[in-house]
């Protein structure tokens, strides 16, 4: 559907379509309770319910969360292996309610890195809770935009082997296509907490275009009032995807031509 790949200028100062965060700062909001990080991860876990619900109140329809990072493996095993537990038991434990909600779950990553309990509650959480639409919720998990676009070049050589032999027919809409959010519209505005002003690896293709907000509020203890910040904000930008102001009309907004 490309016409949806695009927020466009009018719709912007509104709701955006999709939005997309890095939850950062959960081991800095525990240390500095001199509480283990692994507290600051299960806190977490309770910000990720309030943002959920708030993205269902505000009519926002896609909601994309960094989790765990392709870097993150490299974290101590004994961290590592604590949000590995927790994403077991939020699922375990949420996916009723999600369901009841209308929420739509999918996680996005490399998933054969993960337990194989892990990845059944994933393919449980994904099927029980496929046919709804209200919010399509993403957990980026064990997740990196590079991984991303290679496994997309990977999947579109196996489907189009001919493009090796005329290279120059390769276009961006062939790679996008394949990428592990090709289903979704690009992320419209991307949040990230903890004070760090970095994507780190982060959908970085599909952010080509995306209003960035950095905030200092650690993941923990970003609340309602925070998220409604960052919307407030997003209304107050002019996205001219390169063009400018002047050819921006409210009624008929041209999008990009790439995909
Ligand atoms: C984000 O919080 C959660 C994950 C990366 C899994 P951090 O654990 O990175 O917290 P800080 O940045 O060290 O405070
Ligand atoms: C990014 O946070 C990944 C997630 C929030 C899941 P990090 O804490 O891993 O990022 P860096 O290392 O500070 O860039
Ligand atoms: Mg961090």
């Amino acid at each position: 559907m490309k016409s949806s790949k695009h927020m466009s200028n009018a719709k912007a100062g509104v709701i955006p379509q999709h939005v997309a965060i890095i939850m950062d700062g959960n081991g800095r909001w525990a240390k500095a309770r001199f509480l283990p990080r692994t507290a600051g991860h299960a806190q977490g876990v309770k910000t990720v319910r309030k943002v959920i619900e708030s993205c269902v109140r505000s009519g926002v329809r896609y909601l994309t969360l960094f989790a765990f990072s392709s870097e993150n493996w490299q974290r101590p095993q004994e961290e590592v292996g604590v949000l590995m537990d927790l994403f077991v038991q939020a699922l375990e434990k949420e996916v009723k309610k999600l369901n009841e909600q209308g929420v739509r779950l999918r996680v996005i990553g490399e998933r054969s890195r993960f337990s194989t309990k892990l990845i059944e509650r994933i393919e449980q959480a994904e099927r029980v809770t496929q046919h709804n639409d209200r919010l399509h919720l993403t957990i980026a998990a064990s997740y990196g935009g590079r991984w991303d676009i290679v496994q997309a070049m990977h999947a579109l050589l196996q489907a189009r082997p001919d493009l090796a032999q005329s290279v120059q027919d390769l276009t961006e809409a062939d790679i996008a296509q394949h990428l592990s959010m090709a289903w979704a519209p690009d992320p419209d505005l991307f949040i990230r907490t903890g004070g760090e002003q970095r994507v780190s690896n982060f959908l970085i293709w599909q952010q080509a275009y995306s209003e960035l907000y950095f905030t200092d509020r650690f993941w923990p203890e970003f609340d309602e009032n925070d998220f409604q910040a960052a919307l407030a904000w997003y209304q107050n930008r002019e996205r001219r995807f390169g063009k400018i102001s002047e050819q921006l009309t409210k009624l008929e907004p041209k999008e990009p031509t790439a995909c």
